[in-house]
């Protein structure tokens, strides 16, 4: 048998990529890469058949350093190995990034690397909860509302309203996998720990469904309120990003 792995584009992958994402069922956070060409992609062919592809970024925009997509139709799976020893000698890659929900990939990085590190806490969907904060009123945020400086995440098409001051605001963004969608929100420092990050998260949810997306979110792993508010407002951990260094053989 004849294993190639040789450079490709999207065109040439398209239809193994929406086999992987189909079957991997989760928010690719990387999803945008592709057609960002902030990645160069590689095709796997077994004796002259397309079976599966690869995906390399970097963690400049410019590197290509960094296999972060991986995909083996399932009747060849059993060469996924063989595919992945191959992928990093033509790529000469030297770091895998990958979600652990992601099975096929996560696999690969527990056997071909070291140095495991977590870099964010992945959330998916889990329960709608019924919370409200007394005396504050959720809405659309219009062209003429004063959004207070926001220091970690862009100013939100929801907000939260407390006597007519706008403490709180939230989104999603909708440049991932249909149908996911990656919730973000603010709240105003002196407004913090009253129940709103959860509220506008919960109230977010709703207008993601509303608009066709199924609502995922991410955070760092040391970014602890958070965490505690996205479980709050019924999302669960159902991954973890991590990148790991390639082992050299030898
Ligand atoms: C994260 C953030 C939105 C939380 O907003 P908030 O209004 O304080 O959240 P809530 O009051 O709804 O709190 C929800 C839960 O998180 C907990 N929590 C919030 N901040 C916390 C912190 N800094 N440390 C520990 N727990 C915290 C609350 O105690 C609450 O849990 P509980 O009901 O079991 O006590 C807010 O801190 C913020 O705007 N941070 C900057 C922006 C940011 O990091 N956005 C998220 C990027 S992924």
């Amino acid at each position: 048998m004849k294993f190639k792995v040789k450079k490709s584009d999207l065109n040439q992958v398209q239809a193994l990529r929406l086999l992987f994402l189909h079957e991997a069922n989760l928010q690719f956070i990387r999803n945008a890469f592709h057609e960002r060409k902030w990645s160069d992609l590689y095709a796997f062919e077994m004796d002259g058949v397309r079976v599966g592809y690869g995906g390399i970024s970097g963690s400049e925009r410019s590197n290509r350093d960094t296999i972060f997509e991986f995909y083996v139709l399932p009747t060849y799976r059993k060469y996924s190995r063989e595919f992945f020893a191959e992928l990093i000698k033509k790529s000469a890659a030297k770091y895998i990034e990958c979600q652990t929900n992601d099975k096929l990939l996560h696999n690969m990085l527990l056997e071909f690397a070291t140095k495991i590190e977590t870099q964010a806490i992945l959330f998916s969907d889990h329960r709608t909860t019924d919370l409200k904060p007394e005396n504050v009123e959720v809405r659309l945020r219009t062209a003429t509302d004063k959004i207070f400086e926001h220091k970690v995440e862009p100013e939100g098409d929801y907000v939260i309203l407390e006597n007519d001051e706008i403490v709180a605001t939230g989104g999603f963004l909708t440049h991932y996998n249909f149908p996911y969608a990656d919730l973000y929100m603010e709240v105003k420092e002196d407004h913090r720990r009253k129940g709103y990050g959860s509220y506008i998260i919960q109230e977010v949810k709703k207008y993601c469904y509303l608009a066709g997306r199924v609502p995922a979110a991410r955070c760092n792993v040391d970014n602890i309120g958070s965490r505690s508010t996205l479980l709050k407002a019924g999302m669960m951990i159902c991954g973890y990003k991590v990148s790991a260094l390639i082992k050299v053989e030898g």
